[in-house]
């Protein structure tokens, strides 16, 4: 469905979530690049936190190879900051944040100072498809596309089709023994709020079993419906 992107353009925090593997990397990535917003991913920022020479990126570094959550108080401060830019005003792409109680209590602060309407988006993916889209991942160190080695491949081997100088590289936490560590952990503390998202009526589902463009579209129908909606609501009534 080609919809223009002026229709989405409602000042919005778009939520994607998911279990590790499920591909909200791969949408972000497309919303960003067809909406125009931007892709705010709490894992990507703190991967690059935890490249410095320093205490705290050593913490950091470990937490996450470890698969287990960094504490709220950083990824707060983290997203506080990205999200106070000015390429956030019309809106932005939350991929990976919120991921507990504590956190999405802050977004939903966030969001009221920053008058947003927010929507949550589920990309729903069984269990058994998940461990192969974690351990099949590779990355571009350049330019950061995701590919897969079972599911979306490179053209040539272990090269990015965009810069073919630079090798894909494995992420340390997708090695199949932290990958049950991260399931475990998305189990815990993150999958009580998709009730939470439910009950506020802001949850939306999509089957992450279709291919991205599938999804992306069915991503974009949900979009495209709030938006009309929230027209319809804030046009006058006649008699
Ligand atoms: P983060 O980087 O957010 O990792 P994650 O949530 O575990 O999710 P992934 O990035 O593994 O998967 P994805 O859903 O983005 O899938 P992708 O599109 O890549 O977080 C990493 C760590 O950082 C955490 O463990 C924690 O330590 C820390 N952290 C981050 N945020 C935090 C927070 N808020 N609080 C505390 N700590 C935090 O796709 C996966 C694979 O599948 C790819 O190979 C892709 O090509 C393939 N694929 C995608 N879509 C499809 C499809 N439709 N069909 C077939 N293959 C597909
Ligand atoms: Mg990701």
């Amino acid at each position: 469905m080609a919809v223009a992107n002026r229709k989405f353009r409602m000042s919005k925090i778009i939520v994607l979530m998911g279990a590790p593997g499920a591909g909200k990397g791969t949408q972000a990535r497309l919303l960003q690049e067809r909406l125009r917003l931007p892709q705010i991913s709490t894992g990507d920022m703190l991967r690059a936190v935890a490249q410095a020479r320093t205490a705290l990126a050593e913490e950091v570094r470990a937490i996450q190879h470890g698969g287990r959550l960094i504490p709220d108080e950083m990824v707060i401060r983290v997203v506080e900051d990205r999200t106070a830019k000015d390429d956030c005003h019309d809106g932005y792409i939350l991929d990976g944040f919120p991921r507990t109680a504590a956190q999405a209590q802050m977004l939903e602060d966030l969001a009221a100072r920053q008058t947003k309407k927010l929507s949550a988006i589920l990309i729903d993916v069984p269990q058994a498809l998940l461990e192969k889209r974690m351990t099949g991942r590779r990355s571009c160190p350049i330019c950061g596309e995701i590919y897969n080695v079972y599911f979306r491949p490179a053209k040539a081997d272990n090269q990015c089709d965009h810069h073919p100088e630079a090798q894909l590289t494995q992420r340390a936490d997708d090695r199949q023994e932290k990958v049950r560590v991260r399931l475990e952990t998305y189990e815990r503390e993150t999958a009580p709020l998709l009730d939470y998202y439910q009950g506020t009526g802001r949850l939306h589902r999509v089957d992450g079993t279709e291919s991205p463009e599938e999804i992306y579209g069915d991503v974009e129908k949900i979009l495209s419906n709030e938006v009309v909606r929230a027209q319809s609501s804030a046009s006058p009534k006649r008699d």
